[in-house]
């Protein structure tokens, strides 16, 4: 039996029928829609509209279709179901009879969506924050190896001072450090229960909102039955995060797969996640990088659907709304398949310790640390600068780095140099010498990692307080 059939003279055209339903995806929210039809049930209990003999009944039959569902996909399979909230009344009158009926009284398809896509993006938050987690552990224990390595850090891409490997991987692991962040704001903003709104005006029987939002976890009611049933910002902004989040794992894996290429050779791709050429026999492919830079156009593009779907819209419910459900889980994952995938690459890569010493100890690397030098022995930065950079042209002319040149040489652009500006110029001396809060110090880097795994340990404290 239809939902809405009864003032209706004519079926639906069966092609508009079938084109129309959305349980194809947002089959996705059945355990939302149980869990929040098993509130709704008790509520219907306080208001005396089910018996206590109901109640059981009616929960039974929900526990019943979930151990279903989860027994055997077949079971969704429902070619007359048109949307989830049909699917579940469907069922339950098929396991109880017409006391299944009974459940939707008081209350509308409108807020049920609004409360499961409510519940839906809850709980991938949790999901995807624990991943993240896992991610960027996988980058702190990986710059934690690697010591006291060190690499070129790149302006322009071009060469421009020393840094510890650890500091780089640390850049990345800050990027995602935010992105649980904004997870978890949109999380607190989001949770509120909708249940009680009926379809715009309120529900039609006395239910107790604040105990079915108890019971679903919920920290309290959303404020408004017409804004809360058309209201879709929370799915908006999850994936607006996930762009983000998107957006720096394409950086990285851009990067990766820079420093994977044969001229820099830095990184050495894990055969695991690589693949070869059916032409080119001496191919290795950074597939999986490739791929995840490409899906920040992907989430991106959800996150636009999302918001020209919503743009114009009056209030209250549209069934325009139902559109935003597929972007949303699109969204939501690519990013669950994702993130285990480069945690896992992030794992086993390989890196090329000596090639990328190398490549920081040529290129003049040292520069600003021999300008400093001279700043500290009273020199005028410009002028600082501007005598170093006429040694750089020496070198330049000769082929050779600031360490090549003699001290007769320097003493000839300057007397403030001495023979201990040598010292200043090794690797070891440059990086100590960005010696502040988030420097490339050693010490500081240290520090760094100390203070990204509290962060980490943060992230995963919280996820398991939901759990
Ligand atoms: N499948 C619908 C959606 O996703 C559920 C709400 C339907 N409400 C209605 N008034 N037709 O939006």
């Amino acid at each position: 039996m239809k939902m809405w059939a009864g003032r209706f003279t004519q079926p639906l055209d069966p092609d508009f029928e079938r084109w129309q339903r959305s349980f194809g995806f947002d089959r996705r929210l059945l355990t939302h829609e149980l869990a929040a039809s098993s509130a709704h049930a008790k509520a219907l209990r306080n208001a005396d509209v089910l018996t206590s003999e109901e109640l059981i009944t009616v929960l039974k039959g929900l526990e019943q279709i979930a151990a279903r569902a989860a027994e055997s996909p077949q079971f969704l399979e429902d070619s007359e179901a048109e949307d989830v909230h049909h699917f579940v009344e469907k069922e339950l009158v098929a396991l109880i009879g017409d006391t299944g009926y009974k459940l939707h009284s008081g209350r509308s398809r409108n807020e049920q969506i609004a409360t499961d896509l409510r519940l839906y993006v809850r709980a991938t938050i949790d999901e995807l924050s624990a991943y993240v987690a896992d991610f960027c552990s996988a980058l702190v224990e990986r710059g934690q190896d690697s010591g006291n390595a060190v690499m070129p850090a790149y302006t322009h891409m071009q060469r421009a001072e020393p840094v510890l490997v650890a500091h780089w991987l640390l850049a990345y692991c800050e990027m995602f450090l935010r992105d649980a962040g904004r997870l978890a704001d949109c999380r607190q903003r989001l949770n509120l229960c909708p249940l009680g709104s009926g379809a715009v005006a309120g529900a039609t029987l006395p239910l107790d909102r604040r105990a079915m939002a108890k019971e679903l976890g919920f920290d309290g009611i959303t404020a408004s039955s017409i804004d809360a049933t058309s209201d879709r910002d929370f799915a908006l902004e999850f994936v607006n995060a996930l762009s983000l989040l998107a957006l720096h794992l394409s950086r990285w894996a851009e990067e990766m797969m820079i420093f994977s290429s044969q001229e820099f050779a830095f990184v050495h791709l894990p055969e695991d996640y690589s693949t070869g050429s059916s032409a080119m026999p001496q191919k290795k492919n950074p597939d999986l990088l490739e791929l995840t830079r490409s899906k920040a156009a992907r989430v991106a593009g959800d996150a636009t659907t999302l918001l020209i779907t919503m743009k114009g819209l009056p209030l209250a419910y549209n069934k325009d709304l139902q559109e935003t459900q597929e972007p949303l889980f699109d969204a939501a994952e690519s990013m669950l398949s994702l993130l285990p995938l480069v945690a896992g690459w992030m794992k086993i890569v390989e890196f090329d310790y000596q090639r990328m010493q190398q490549a920081a100890e040529t290129g003049f690397l040292n520069a600003w640390a021999a300008a400093t030098y001279l700043v500290k022995r009273g020199v005028p930065s410009r002028l600082a600068h501007e005598l170093v950079g006429k040694a750089v042209r020496l070198c330049l002319d000769s082929n050779c780095e600031l360490q090549g040149l003699s001290i007769q040489q320097l003493r000839e652009l300057s007397p403030a140099f001495d023979q201990d500006f040598y010292n200043c110029l090794s690797v070891e001396s440059v990086l100590a010498l960005h010696d502040v809060p988030g420097g490339t110090a050693p010490t500081r880097v240290r520090q760094a990692i100390t203070e990204a795994r509290q962060k980490i340990e943060f992230i995963r404290e919280k996820v398991h307080a939901h759990a």
